[in-house]
């Protein structure tokens, strides 16, 4: 696996797959098979992988905590991203949920905990909670720079002229966001604002939740059927998708799955791979060997464009004189 820069603002050597570890657990009911999990570390490890995102809330805390457990003897190896807002509890209270200095410091204080370190390597609001002032977000995250408890600052499913707004106030690093071949609204505006600050750009559910890998086409069960918070399903727009998938698979003897992973490391972007089994991860991180070719991307690109809507558009129609 390469290692790379992580972003433009930190010399921070990253490995090009993230692991994300929210099915790191059984709390929530719906996740790896605990005792499988080293063997799933393990596996990212040997092939190159040094990059973990998290959340309190993955598995309630038991992710955290698995991961904390494995990386006890070997800490200074890996980069931990670990994201807070919604705490740990399947319930919290309104004085432990969202963004404000209170919920940040209880559950920075409660992260390091159950992962046994003194640093969180990226730390993060896990979304925008609609309420909380930026300035304050802002203030709290530089706060705890400041004290040594975080290295580096990063934002979760943040509207793009927030985080501009928050990265032009504070040393922000980081941005995480959903981005797939089914899901490219960040094309929009956060990809551009990433770029413009040079942040480090995470890139969660790159499957889709598992619909790229066309399983569910094939009749097989997984969190989209077997899970209560399932997003996805094959509209109109992912059967296009699915179809170009199928083919250029076809074209290099790869899975579908492999193709969607193989075409979002073609962004200037970390993507981050789930996987509930080791046979998974091990078919994820065969995907940095694959070399999509120019067309190949390009058919992709096509099959998943959005509509960049206003003022976007208007701006393709702008006549250049230079
Ligand atoms: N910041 C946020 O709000 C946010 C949100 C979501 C995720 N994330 C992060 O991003 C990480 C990845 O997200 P994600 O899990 O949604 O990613 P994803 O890559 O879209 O989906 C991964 C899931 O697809 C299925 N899958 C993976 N490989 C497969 C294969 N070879 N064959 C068949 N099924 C396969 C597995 O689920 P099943 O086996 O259950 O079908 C797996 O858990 C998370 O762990 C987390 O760290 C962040």
């Amino acid at each position: 696996m390469k290692i790379k820069l992580f972003g433009k603002q930190t010399g921070l050597p990253a490995s090009q797959l993230i692991l994300g570890a929210a099915s790191f657990g059984s709390r929530r009911g719906y996740g790896a098979v605990v005792d499988d999990i080293p063997q799933i570390l393990s596996a990212y490890v040997d092939s190159g992988g040094n990059f973990i995102d998290l959340a309190d809330q993955y598995q309630l805390g038991e992710a955290e905590e698995i991961v904390g457990k494995y990386v006890a003897a070997m800490r200074n190896d890996f980069i931990i991203c670990t994201k807070y807002t919604r705490s740990s509890e399947t319930n919290p209270s309104p004085a432990n949920f969202g963004n404000h200095r209170k919920t940040m410091r209880q559950s920075v204080e409660a992260s390091l905990k159950r992962l046994k370190t003194d640093y969180i390597d990226i730390f993060m609001p896990h979304f925008d909670d609609g309420i909380t002032p930026i300035e304050e977000v802002a203030r709290g995250l530089e706060d705890l720079l400041q004290a040594g408890k975080i290295l580096y600052t990063g934002l979760a499913n943040f509207p793009a002229w927030k985080a501009a707004a928050i990265a032009k106030t504070i040393p922000l690093t980081a941005l995480q966001i959903e981005y797939s071949l089914a899901q490219r609204t960040a094309d929009r505006e956060l990809m551009d604002m990433a770029s413009y600050f040079g942040l480090g750009t995470m890139l969660y559910s790159p499957l889709a939740g598992g619909l790229l890998t066309g399983k569910y086409r094939r009749g097989a069960s997984g969190r989209l059927t077997l899970s209560a918070s399932a997003t996805y399903h094959e509209d109109e727009a992912t059967k296009t998708i699915l179809d170009e998938l199928e083919t250029i698979a076809k074209e290099i003897t790869v899975t579908p799955g492999q193709v969607a992973l193989a075409w979002a490391l073609t962004r200037d972007a970390f993507p981050i791979i789930g996987a509930r089994t080791l046979n998974q991860l091990q078919e994820s991180l065969k995907t940095v060997d694959i070399q999509l070719s120019a067309e190949q991307v390009s058919r992709l690109d096509i099959v998943s464009n959005i509509q960049l809507g206003y003022p976007h558009e208007i701006l393709k129609t702008v006549q250049r004189h230079y």
